[in-house]
């Protein structure tokens, strides 16, 4: 399923692959004397908050400040300090918004970001100069797979696991033929590859994969050209505002009844209530949902509202882990970040008690968790089912252990 359009995440690769082997550079430091006690820790949080994905980075943002509250807004005993910086999801910027970070604002730690594209340029970074990154959502997958690092950490997912357990559980309803529709870029790409692995292995199959551009909206080409392709069923990847005008022109084409429409999780997670009717019924498949019986969600849930006035999603969810994950690596090194080895094993071994239930980490650094069935029902992500149990990514190519 892979065309020459794909031809950027991989040229990307190539790139960063070169910049691993050069050696690595000292980390940034601040002006005080580095790992002090009492000086801030200086967190770098390069997020969406604009275009497509900035609910998202909002959502993030507030519950990994809520946990950072809840810990007395210190990690391992030293102050911490946020610098937000807005990457509108571009990764033509993105090298340049790191080297901010790193250069200009002297970030000890990095956390970013949204989309799998720009992430890459964090990576990077990680990689090169050993700074502790924890990704709160993107979901490339080379993150975890052959760009797998001691420094790169992320509580999210890959964009492989949510779309595999989607394409297992509608080849259990007896499906044997989908279509995938999607933005053209490595997180539409992945999951796609992930649905249909799937859907293979309940003996269905991919069909067929649609891209449009990230991040346009205009859905009518590929529409109009579904009920043509002999399938039962179309899955897809898009989030945020693309989201909830891809659900509403899918209704609004008269495709609900004739195929049914599933996808990624994130194709209903925190745009219910923008897409109202017309996401009524959909299934998908995430490793968070409504209804979950997790104590600590529910307390999670409360404090969220409380702080943000909105109630919490997957978004949300990665974001508070985040802050859990480097709270257990810096009390671990007492502060001492420079102690990166010490850092880098205390969070590489961390039982996340996450409000999506307890995680740890696979060998590439990446939640092994279970994926639920949703169906949206009523302005909830209700939980119906476990698509996949304790799923790991496959983590193909990554050498750590
Ligand atoms: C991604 O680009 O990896 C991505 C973006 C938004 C999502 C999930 C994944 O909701």
């Amino acid at each position: 399923m892979s065309n020459g359009a794909y031809n950027l995440t991989r040229r990307g690769l190539g790139g960063l692959a070169a910049a691993a082997a050069l050696a690595r550079p000292a980390r940034a430091q601040g002006s005080a004397a580095p790992g002090a006690k009492g000086t801030p820790i200086r967190i770098g949080l390069m997020l969406p908050y604009s275009g497509t994905f900035a609910q998202l980075g909002e959502s993030i943002t507030a519950a990994f400040e809520l946990h950072l509250a809840e810990r007395g807004t210190q990690l391992g005993g030293r102050p911490v300090t946020v610098i937000k910086l807005d990457d509108q999801s571009d990764p033509a910027a993105a090298p340049q918004n790191v080297n901010r970070l790193l250069n200009r604002e002297k970030a000890d730690v990095l956390v970013g970001t949204v989309h799998s594209g720009v992430v890459m340029a964090l990576v990077q970074a990680a990689r090169e100069k050993g700074v502790p990154l924890v990704i709160p959502n993107a979901g490339n997958v080379a993150a975890s797979r052959e760009l797998c690092s001691e420094s790169v950490f992320r509580t999210s997912f890959s964009n492989w696991q949510p779309a595999y357990g989607m394409g297992k559980a509608l080849a259990a309803t007896g499906v044997k033929r989908a279509a995938w529709v999607t933005w053209d870029y490595a997180a539409g790409k992945e999951a796609g590859e992930g649905f249909r692995d799937g859907l293979k292995s309940g003996g269905a199959e991919l069909i067929q994969v649609l891209a449009l551009p990230f991040p346009e909206t205009n859905f009518q080409p590929i529409l109009a050209q579904l009920p043509g392709l002999g399938v039962e069923a179309v899955g897809s990847f898009f989030a945020g505002g693309g989201a909830v005008q891809f659900v509403r022109d899918y209704a609004a084409a008269g495709l609900r009844d004739k195929l049914p429409l599933c996808g990624s999780g994130f194709l209903t997670e925190g745009t219910l209530a923008a897409q109202g009717a017309a996401a009524e019924g959909i299934r998908t498949a995430l490793h968070y949902g409504d209804g979950l019986d997790v104590p600590k969600n529910a307390a999670f849930r409360k404090a969220y509202r409380d702080k943000s006035g909105r109630d919490a999603d997957v978004y949300a969810v990665q974001g508070y882990d985040a802050a859990q994950l480097l709270g257990a690596g810096a009390d671990a090194v007492k502060g001492d970040l420079d102690a990166d080895k010490a850092l880098f094993a205390a969070m590489r071994a961390a039982r996340i008690d996450s409000p999506r239930g307890a995680f740890t980490l696979s060998a590439g650094h990446n939640p092994v968790q279970n994926i639920y069935l949703r169906e949206a029902r009523g302005g909830m992500n209700q939980v119906i089912g476990v698509a996949a149990e304790a799923l790991a990514d496959p983590g193909t190519g990554c050498k750590l252990t």
